[in-house]
């Protein structure tokens, strides 16, 4: 018997968070850790967008704003998916959340039956299946394989789509694996998709300026523009504008779905705090130079990263094509033992193991739903990566492989 509510059971904390947290624990007992566990980007955000915030908290207007978000922002928002993504929504088919995340935890609230399925495309970002799970939802997760470049295909989609099918989740550039996809590679999934039409689309796009080698991002909305009326594209300040803590994102969709997303947030959080919501708009409208400085920094960190990690014996990566994690396959390791004899018998244990033996923190790929691999985050100083791997190195070579 518990107090706590049964649709928790299945539910589990955020795995990076967990990590993270893993870290700080033993850092605390003085041990020099270093922690690639949360993507967070190490950057300021741009100066202008926090003068932005004083200004509207002096200007003592500092009360509720429209479930949906402040008229100005959802026009700023408006003016961007134009811009940037080449896409056309009234300033009705835009909300405002705190967070993609609570974006994307309103429209699965406003969707999903008990037993509705969502299709996460494996490996995920953590807080996918989680929140499917909490709402009644059953996530479906085909593996999408390294050798495919992690990305879905038609033939896998179509395998997983059931009648009871609600969302597939797509995610370009992808957390944890930084894969993404072209125009030509949409269009054949929204093939697939336009023969079943009981199928929303959350296309997460976060990771969308954080993009390498050159690639031209484009939106799921502007490949399949004939399914607009069931895709809800998801973004936010967060990572664009290393703006993590300002809690803001926001997402396009269909006016029926924005609407409702808007009852479930007038009666949970009523709006987005009016300074963020300044400071958003500041982020969106102002000038964007910031916003190449880092994902310059952003590519060499992966360079830097990808060269590094393929110099270690039995760890694989492929140059990441965007985003700002690597995602290291360890499958050489599982089976192998410890120089005190316990064996690795999965992701799990290789990151215990990282941290006791190298004290780098990093995320085991069971919670992304691929084994067996691990996530670092490379959103931190390049001496910083090129130590925690010299760390990893070190600590695998005292690994005894069969
Ligand atoms: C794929 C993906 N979507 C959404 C989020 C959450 O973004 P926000 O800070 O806007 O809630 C993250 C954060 O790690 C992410 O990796």
């Amino acid at each position: 018997m518990t107090r706590i509510a049964e649709r928790l059971s299945a539910v589990k904390p955020s795995a990076s968070m967990a990590a993270s947290q893993a870290a700080k624990d033993l850092a605390a007992t003085g041990v020099d850790v270093i922690d690639l566990g949360l993507g967070e980007p190490d950057f300021a955000a741009p100066a202008h967008i926090t003068e932005a915030a004083f200004v509207t908290a002096r200007s003592g207007r500092m009360l509720y704003t429209a479930s949906l978000g402040t008229p100005e922002l959802r026009r700023a928002i408006a003016a961007k998916f134009k811009k940037e993504n080449g896409l056309d929504y009234a300033i009705d088919e835009i909300a405002v959340a705190n967070g993609a995340k609570q974006i994307i935890f309103n429209a699965l609230m406003a969707t999903v039956n008990e037993g509705d399925e969502a299709i996460l495309p494996a490996p995920y970002f953590v807080s996918y299946p989680e929140m499917v799970k909490l709402l009644g939802g059953v996530p479906v997760e085909p593996a999408c394989t390294a050798d495919k470049g992690f990305r879905l295909t038609p033939e896998v989609l179509e395998a997983a789509i059931t009648p009871r099918t609600k969302w597939l989740f797509l995610n370009l550039p992808g957390n944890p694996t930084g894969a993404t996809y072209d125009a030509a590679q949409l269009r054949a999934l929204g093939e697939v998709l336009r023969r079943h039409p009981q199928v929303f689309i959350l296309s997460d796009e976060i990771y969308e300026h954080i993009i390498f080698d050159d690639r031209a991002f484009v939106s799921f909305g502007r490949a399949c523009p004939e399914l607009r009326d069931r895709t809800l594209v998801v973004n936010g300040v967060s990572k664009a504008y290393a703006m993590t803590g300002w809690r803001v994102g926001y997402a396009a969709g269909p006016k029926d779905l924005i609407k409702a997303m808007a009852t479930v947030q007038s009666q949970s959080c009523t709006s987005v705090c009016t300074v963020a919501q300044a400071a958003a708009q500041a982020a969106l409208e102002g000038p964007q130079d910031e916003v190449s400085r880092f994902r310059i920094a952003f590519e060499r960190r992966r360079n830097v990263v990808t060269q590094a990690v393929n110099r270690v014996p039995g760890l694989t990566l492929d140059a990441p094509e965007g985003a700002f994690y690597a995602y290291i396959g360890c499958a050489a390791y599982i089976g192998s033992r410890t120089p005190d004899g316990q064996v690795i018998a999965d992701d799990q244990d290789f990151t215990r193991y990282l941290l006791a033996q190298a004290h780098v923190a990093a995320v085991p790929g069971a919670a992304y739903g691929l084994s067996p691999f691990f996530r670092i985050s490379t959103a931190t100083s390049e001496e910083v990566l090129i130590e925690a791997i010299r760390r990893i190195a070190a600590a695998v070579a005292r690994l005894q492989t069969r």
